[in-house]
């Protein structure tokens, strides 16, 4: 009976070959839908950034970077022709009201972060200079040019009054003005822009940058004649652009991904119910709600926990993917790491069969995140034509869930059929520079800081 109710969950969370093909199939076309006047699903947000770093930039900027979990400032000194950076970085936890208050709230927090690091630090030169910051906002924005962007709506559950629908760079400038910040924005980009720039700097192979932690999304540099939308912009014909793709809204209209009813229960409990629903279905934020829906129904059926008190798994978001990646590291017989993990977060006292359960349906999840994550990143290979490539991937839990790059590898392998004895011909690497390098990149190209050019 117990293989039997396994059996059902392993139904529900396993995707093969076929059906990874199906979904990165429909993946492609919709990067598409997204590039035209009608649009699609996707949001496809062109960047304006129009070139790959030289290696050549030269400048010494502040970056801010405000991903799902921290808001990181760095300062950034990039050097020409030495593909090399120095950096100082500081990272600040952005509380949980600060991610559902105000707008004023929100970017006072940043401007007030933002100043004590200028001041520590002695960044500003004179009294009259305003210290040039790029900043990467990890979240969808329609930009008219690189230093505004409007934003379209709030991901990964954040929910501040008052910013969607506007420009992001005013009302940060204007808590600079209130705070008397020294500083002016010379750069706006999302996370996965600056990734796939900083990648790129010391990668010539790079072709994709990509993000897995919080939320999930990814960039990659296009041809101004395959974007329709632009038609009007006056490009040159050979131009090409980068284009955050925002793919964390895949399949919103829920044609193919294999939903089932804990994914739609997330959906239906999170700040933007129908909204990033690829997004829910993979990320950091999302992996371990999962698994606690799973856990709490299995108690109700009585099948796990029985007799213990589990109200402490009855908060939501008490599971985080670290707790995950702790468990997939435990190879012990008696699990004695994952019941230390029960014990501690949630004072349960599971039994060995509840930990191997346990352990089995978290592989399960954390199989299905990967394989699905690497769905987007074949659909966009394919969107190029690069069949042969590296992509920078950047973000917490790429980084350190154990096992997730080897999953998604293994599944890029089969969606493209690689022969057994091929190495990778797409490759996941790991972005080491953080994005911070990739927004000083964005900055000092958008100011023309080359070496020899000024
Ligand atoms: C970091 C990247 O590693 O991960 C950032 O350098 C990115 O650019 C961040 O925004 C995302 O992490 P999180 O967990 O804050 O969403
Ligand atoms: C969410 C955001 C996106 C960001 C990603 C990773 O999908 O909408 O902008 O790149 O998370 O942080």
């Amino acid at each position: 009976e117990r293989i039997q109710f396994l059996k059902q969950y392993e139904d529900w969370f396993t995707i093969e070959a076929p059906a990874l093909r199906k979904i990165t199939d429909h993946f492609e076309q919709e990067l598409g839908k997204g590039l035209t006047e009608e649009g699609g699903n996707i949001p496809m947000n062109v960047t304006w950034i129009t070139d790959f770093p030289t290696g050549c930039e030269q400048a010494r900027v502040l970056t801010m970077d405000m991903g799902g979990t921290n808001l990181r400032v760095c300062h950034v000194k990039l050097e020409p022709n030495r593909r090399d950076f120095e950096h100082t970085q500081r990272k600040f936890k952005l509380p949980g009201e600060v991610k559902t208050g105000t707008g004023e709230q929100l970017w006072e927090f940043v401007a007030d972060r933002l100043k004590s690091f200028i001041d520590d630090h002695q960044i500003q030169n004179s009294i009259s200079e305003k210290v040039p910051v790029a900043f990467t906002f990890s979240f969808p924005v329609h930009q008219t040019g690189i230093k505004s962007g409007v934003l379209q709506r709030w991901t990964k559950d954040f929910n501040v009054a008052g910013v969607e629908g506007h420009d992001v760079v005013p009302q940060l400038t204007a808590a600079f003005e209130r705070k008397q910040v020294p500083a002016r924005i010379e750069a706006l980009i999302n996370d996965t822009t600056g990734t796939l720039l900083a990648s790129r700097y010391f990668d010539p192979h790079i072709q994709v940058g990509s993000i897995f932690s919080t939320g999930c999304n990814a960039a990659y540099m296009e041809k101004c004649s395959n974007i329709p939308k632009m038609r009007d912009e006056g490009f040159a014909e050979n131009a090409k652009v980068i284009i955050n793709t925002e793919y964390g809204a895949f399949d919103n209209d829920r044609k193919v991904l294999p939903l089932t009813s804990f994914d739609r229960d997330i959906d239906r409990k999170s700040a933007r119910p129908g909204t990033q629903i690829y997004e829910k279905m993979v990320a950091g934020l999302y992996i371990g709600e999962m698994l606690r829906l799973v856990l709490l129904a299995l108690h109700e059926e009585g099948r796990l926990f029985c007799d213990q008190d589990i109200s402490p798994l009855k908060r939501e978001h008490c599971i985080e993917a670290a707790f995950l990646s702790a468990a997939e590291t435990d190879t012990s017989e008696d699990l004695k790491g994952l019941r230390k993990e029960f014990e501690d977060y949630f004072a349960l006292s599971p039994t060995l069969d509840d930990l191997k359960i346990c352990r089995y349906l978290i592989g399960l999840i954390g199989i299905r995140a990967a394989r699905l994550y690497a769905c987007g990143i074949a659909a966009v290979c394919k969107k190029t034509d690069s069949f042969r490539c590296h992509v920078g991937v950047d973000g917490a839990v790429f980084k350190k869930y154990c096992g997730f790059k080897a999953r998604a590898s293994q599944a890029l392998r089969e969606i493209f059929d690689w022969p057994e004895d091929e190495f990778d011909l797409i490759c996941l690497n790991p972005s080491e520079s953080g994005s911070a390098v990739g927004a000083a990149l964005a900055a000092a190209m958008s100011m023309g800081c080359e070496a020899g050019k000024r």
